[in-house]
């Protein structure tokens, strides 16, 4: 079966703009999202613009920071810091990646953790690991609500992750294990070193393919019946498209799809749930539903 991620991420879009309206209704401000975009990086500017476009979906106010590639580090930091004190930004985040003159680990450490609604900063992934709440980031959590929504049993399953970023593979590893559903599964992470990596993919009920490596996942490494979430979404050169390239996941969507229970299309599968679960962080920091004001 198909997984639509673009329809769920509608339905639940639906659903925030609704409380937005109930909480603007009340006399409270709209949620405010801030995004800080460096460069000109084509992945980086889809990915902002559908943000924005979201935000706008849901009845949010957003603000895009615009920035040159030539931006120091200590403009930034300043600007993380102002954000931080901006008392009408609920959340913002800082479009990874960044270029190579900054320190990715310097800037997520700068943004308060109470403003952290993509779930980079170390407090929060350190909750995340022991099951405390905070801001999940936004991709591992699509994944889950995804599976959550499709019935897809994680109980007891063997889960295989395919790569082992800060951004997926390590919190979808760490979300899976967690004992409660979805999650509770057996998992598996597998990265460039391992040894053996087709046999092991051939014994799991769900893979999680998370490596940027088009058409990775062969049909010869699933096993019957298994779910397939393709997190992959890498340009690749394509002639007959306006833009020159289409996105590419990391399953050979077209020999997978039928041996398994479940796959996600790329695009239209996680790609839209990651958007929608930035949304839904951003609601819980307006809130304060995680940590107090
Ligand atoms: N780059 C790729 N994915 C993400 C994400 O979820 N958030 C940010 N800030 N940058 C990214």
């Amino acid at each position: 079966m198909l997984i639509d991620g673009k329809k769920i991420a509608d339905d639940i879009k639906a659903e925030i703009a609704e409380e937005v309206e109930k909480m603007v209704a009340e006399g409270r401000k709209r949620p405010h999202l801030a995004a800080v975009l460096v460069g000109h990086d084509g992945g980086s500017e889809t990915y902002v613009a559908h943000k924005v476009k979201a935000c706008e979906r849901c009845g949010f106010t957003s603000t895009l920071l615009r920035f040159e590639d030539d931006v120091t580090e200590e403009e930034l930091l300043a600007t993380i810091d102002r954000l931080n004190r901006d008392a009408d930004v609920d959340g913002f985040i800082v479009q990874l990646p960044l270029p190579r003159h900054i320190s990715e680990q310097k800037i997520i450490e700068a943004i308060d953790y109470r403003k952290d609604v993509d779930g980079f900063h170390p407090v929060n992934v350190g909750r995340m690991s022991i099951g405390l709440p905070c801001f999940v980031s936004a991709t591992p959590a699509g994944i889950l609500e995804l599976l959550a929504r499709y019935n897809v049993p994680t109980k007891g399953a063997r889960c295989v992750v395919l790569g082992r970023s800060n951004i997926v593979g390590k919190p979808v590893a760490t979300l899976m294990m967690q004992k409660h559903q979805p999650g509770d599964a057996t998992v598996t992470v597998c990265h460039s070193s391992t040894v053996g990596l087709k046999e092991i993919c051939r014994e799991a009920d769900i893979i999680i393919a998370a490596l940027g490596s088009p058409g990775f996942v062969t049909a010869d490494m699933v096993k019957p019946g298994a779910a397939i979430i393709d997190v992959g979404t890498t340009r690749v050169p394509d002639a007959t498209k306006k833009s020159g390239f289409r996105l590419s996941g990391d399953v050979d969507f077209a020999a997978v799809e039928p041996k398994c229970s479940f796959i996600t299309p790329v695009p239209g599968g996680v790609g839209p749930m990651t958007i929608v679960s930035l949304m839904k962080n951003t609601l819980l920091a307006a809130r304060h539903d995680i940590y107090p004001a």
